[in-house]
């Protein structure tokens, strides 16, 4: 085959979107639709890949991108002939040359690997179009007699008999550089939009054979111009997250109400693993076997060993919990923290760049940072770890087997050896010693007779 460069157009105004972020920026899945369209034609793997960006955001594009590309700045948006016209120049000499949009980040590798080898059949002209229900903005292909591609129409332009022709022109086309630049000289803007239509070129191409390849999955031509649409895509990427998800073993309670950020490669899920509704999980994200991810919990970037439950509600980033664990619900573990096997850590505990050893036990109402504590602790409901002086972050470690009664207070840095007990109410402020009971409270006065009592009768008199 001939060598392939590639040209994704994202140098639209984006208007239909609304807001001040470029159109290329909004995410499907979490990933940036211009950068999901570019990953799928890296897998080409083509001599270059070029993006056409408007004036002022090259820096900002370039970010979202794979290494390698080249950007060119589209000095005004005057229509998409005109947008592919500002990077021909940097496209090398006998390059097969493949047009993208970058809106349309549904678009599968393997319908460019399918659009490359209609190439090899001698037309001039390869082009991908899908058949829909209802083909709404998008122009149509219309075919000659002999059902061969004759031109496309944009919806603005057609009359009625065009517009309801359901096969759409997706934007993806497939040329030799030289024929590109040949049919391009000859694209005027004498239509609705006064624009030069990149779609003009099927027409002129037309006398030297187009080929247009029909999709096989018609949402892969769903393209982005405004919010309704971006909803449609974003739901259809997490139907097909989903439906990957349960074909590869994993049970997913409702497809409708899954919500995955990143690519599929970055979700690594063991046997019998199951995700309840409305979990958030993005990536990259890796769990062993028999993992319960319960609803409405939000997961990032997390290391979960083999039958760790996550009750509902749990929020938990960065992290890694070990085999057997329950966390939740309304759990809260912050990046940097480490859990041990068969820990507990129930409703309303924040764990903030810690470590809990295994068997450890945090079941209500509590605040672990920057505290390291060895197998088998208790941590009563209502403990704090003043881990902050107003000035300085400060750690704590504490043993093996350590009671911490409720409502206690661990004043940072501190010691707590082995076996050491805490009694409840206690404000720590310094180290304990292996095996010690630490009571750090004032002491309880039981006075004789009752001052209420008292109270009540200077009242009455
Ligand atoms: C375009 C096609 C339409 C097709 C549809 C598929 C044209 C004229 N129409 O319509 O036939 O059915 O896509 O989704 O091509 N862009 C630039 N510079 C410009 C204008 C646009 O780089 O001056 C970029 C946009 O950022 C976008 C892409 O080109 O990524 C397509 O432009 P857009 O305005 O979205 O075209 P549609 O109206 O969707
Ligand atoms: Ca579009």
């Amino acid at each position: 085959m001939q060598p392939l460069e590639v040209v994704i157009l994202a140098a639209g105004k984006g208007t239909r979107m609304g807001g001040e972020k470029p159109k290329a920026l909004h995410q499907i899945a979490g990933v940036p639709m211009l950068r999901r369209v570019a990953d799928t034609a890296s897998t080409l793997k083509p001599d270059q890949i070029h993006v056409v960006v408007p004036p002022g955001q090259g820096d900002i594009l370039a970010e979202c991108l794979p290494a390698g590309c080249q950007l060119t700045i589209q000095p005004e948006p005057l229509g998409t002939a005109a947008a592919l016209k500002c990077a021909l120049p940097l496209v090398s000499k006998g390059a097969d040359l493949l047009v993208l949009y970058g809106d349309m980040p549904l678009l599968r590798p393997e319908s460019l690997v399918r659009l490359r080898e209609a190439r090899t059949s001698g037309a001039a002209l390869v082009m991908l179009t899908a058949i829909l229900d209802d083909p709404s903005r998008y122009g149509r292909v219309i075919r000659n007699n002999a059902n061969k591609v004759a031109k496309v129409v944009e919806m603005l332009d057609a009359n009625d008999q065009e517009r309801a022709v359901k096969e759409i022109n997706t934007g993806v086309y497939l040329a030799s550089k030289a024929d590109f630049a040949c049919w391009l000289e000859q694209v005027g803007s004498d239509n609705h939009q006064s624009e030069f239509y990149l779609t003009d070129i099927v027409a002129l191409a037309a006398g030297d054979r187009v080929e247009g390849v029909i999709l096989s999955d018609p949402t892969e031509s769903l393209g982005i111009n405004d919010r309704l649409q971006w909803a449609k895509v974003e739901a259809e990427q997490q139907k097909r997250f989903a439906y990957q998800l349960l074909a590869t073993g994993v049970g997913v309670s409702s497809p409708e109400h899954l919500f995955l950020r990143g690519n599929f490669a970055d979700f690594v899920f063991g046997v019998d693993c199951h995700i309840d509704v409305g979990a958030v999980l993005t990536g990259p994200l890796r769990c062993g076997d028999r993992v319960q991810i319960g609803a409405y919990s939000v997961l990032k970037n997390c290391l979960i060993e083999d039958d760790v439950v996550v009750a509902p509600f749990s929020h938990i980033e960065g992290c890694s919990i070990n085999a057997g664990s329950r966390i939740g619900p309304f759990a809260r573990l912050r990046p940097g923290s480490k859990v041990g096997a068969n820990v507990e850590v129930g409703n309303f505990v924040e764990v903030n760049r810690s470590s809990l050893g295994d068997s450890t036990r945090a079941k209500h109402l509590a605040y672990l940072g920057d505290v390291h504590m060895g197998a088998d602790c208790n941590i009563g409901a209502g403990v704090v770890t003043c881990n902050y002086d107003g000035n300085h972050k400060h750690s704590s470690e504490l043993g093996e087997k350590i009671f911490v009664g409720s409502n206690s207070t661990l004043v940072s840095p501190l010691k707590v050896g082995d076996n050491a007990y805490v009694a409840a109410g206690s404000t720590v402020t310094r180290d304990i010693q292996p095996g010690q009971v630490a009571a750090a409270r004032s002491r309880q006065r039981n006075i004789r007779g009752s001052l209420f009592k008292r109270i009540q009768k200077n009242r009455q008199d």
